[in-house]
């Protein structure tokens, strides 16, 4: 590293209030799946700003879309329509199981609508009593108020109390810890994350999900999945429910849907799609936002949502995952220092004998970016567009670095 890189570091993080543990490069530029560091360093971005740079770096749809649309209108009171607007509702709602749309800015946004819409429609439905919401244990939602309560972590962190009341705990992939917690009375709604991101890439069982599907449907609950992570192509469909297939290739089909990351590709925007028996229980003045649904994110949105429904693109994903998961497999076969492979889809990772921030800085001296999800597994989770012949490469580099470290 250059004594510059070292300067904007050590001067970045005296201006910055300490949320994040600095990194020792500085990122300068991005092109496709590579990104480059100020001294010119290439690295395979594995980590997509978390799932996010899901049609990579400088894609040339999303920066023709972002400087057409700048150049026209991007802020606009809300209550106004507009066509970009309309374009993206319209493409979400004709893609999805869900009827209603509500743009916001950011994955926790897309959580707070959800609860806040779940709690409404609860108490239209059932009464005041309604308040309880089922999470799951090692889940993550977001770190504002309402999300932070349904996230595990708030039992780690006590000094931000009291959250929310009403919130309830069950173990993930354990129906029967729902069915104990679950009141036709005072159930609002079950939030849970197909692949839980930030807890550790923990997958749910098909069974599970159906499950779950049918808890909320006998005691009339709200079910709500939180996509913003596996959500828009990361596991190889467009959205993470349709992953979940049984033997019949029947899906489970959520209330609601928390949306963002890979939505916007970089580009900041969120969304909270809803069935409209629960969606229109938010009338005006119970919610809303100044930025969400700006014309210029969701112009964003639209371009990479159509980029994804284009022929090609998904199955794509589906075979540079499966060459990703394989050749993990392989690895793990040939060196016994990989002790778990997790994940599904392109949100995929491992657990290995190492000391994992030591590994992840030896994939970053050897070119490739990580990021770490719960107390042991390095994630990995490159741009969408990928393909095998890159996975092969950066395969390559996993296996030389899980060797030499
Ligand atoms: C499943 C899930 N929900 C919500 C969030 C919060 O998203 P944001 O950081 O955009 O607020 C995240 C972020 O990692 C997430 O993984």
């Amino acid at each position: 590293m250059t004594t510059d890189a070292q300067n904007i570091i050590d001067e970045t993080f005296k201006h910055l209030i300490k949320t994040y543990e600095p990194q020792p490069v500085v990122m300068d530029h991005g092109e496709g799946i590579y990104a480059f560091d100020t001294d010119g360093k290439k690295y395979f971005d594995f980590a997509a700003g978390i799932a996010v740079a899901s049609l990579g770096h400088a894609h040339p749809v999303v920066l023709e879309t972002i400087n057409k649309q700048a150049a026209r209108l991007m802020a606009v009171q809300n209550s106004y329509a507009t066509k970009e607007k309309l374009a993206a509702a319209k493409l979400i709602v004709a893609h999805s199981c869900i009827d209603l749309v509500y743009f916001s800015n950011s994955g926790t946004e897309s959580v707070e609508a959800a609860l806040k819409c779940a709690r409404k429609w609860a108490h239209d439905e059932k009464g005041p009593q309604a308040i309880e919401i089922i999470a799951f244990r090692n889940s993550f939602h977001g770190r504002t108020y309402g999300s932070a309560s349904v996230t595990e972590k708030f039992h780690t962190q006590p000094f931000f109390g009291p959250y929310i009341p009403g919130i309830q705990w069950a173990e993930f992939n354990n129906l029967e810890s729902v069915r104990a917690l679950i009141s036709k009375d005072k159930t609002a709604a079950v939030i849970v994350e197909p692949v839980q991101g930030e807890g550790g890439l923990a997958v749910a069982e098909v069974s599970f999900l159906q499950g779950l599907r049918d808890l909320c449907t006998q005691n009339n609950v709200c079910l709500i999945f939180d996509e913003v992570q596996a959500g828009f192509g990361r596991l190889g469909y467009l959205h993470a429910y349709e992953a979940f297939t049984d033997a019949h290739g029947t899906i489970v089909e959520p209330d609601i849907i928390c949306w963002a990351k890979g939505m916007g590709s970089g580009f900041p925007v969120g969304a909270m799609g809803a069935k409209e028996k629960f969606g229109k229980a938010i009338v005006v003045g119970t919610h809303g936002t100044t930025y969400g649904g700006n014309p210029l994110a969701c112009a964003v949105a639209h371009t990479v949502i159509t980029t994804m429904l284009k022929p090609g693109f998904l199955e794509n994903v589906r075979a540079s995952a499966k060459a990703f998961h394989d050749g993990l497999s392989e690895i793990q076969r040939r060196s016994n220092k990989i002790t778990a492979i997790k994940g599904k889809g392109l949100m995929s990772g491992i657990e290995t004998t190492i000391e994992i921030k030591t590994l992840m800085r030896a994939l970053q001296k050897n070119g490739l970016m990580s990021t770490q999800a719960g107390k042991a597994t390095i994630r990995l989770t490159p741009p969408l567009i990928i393909t095998p012949a890159q996975i092969h490469q950066a395969l390559q580099v996993i296996e030389r670095t899980v060797a030499e470290a």
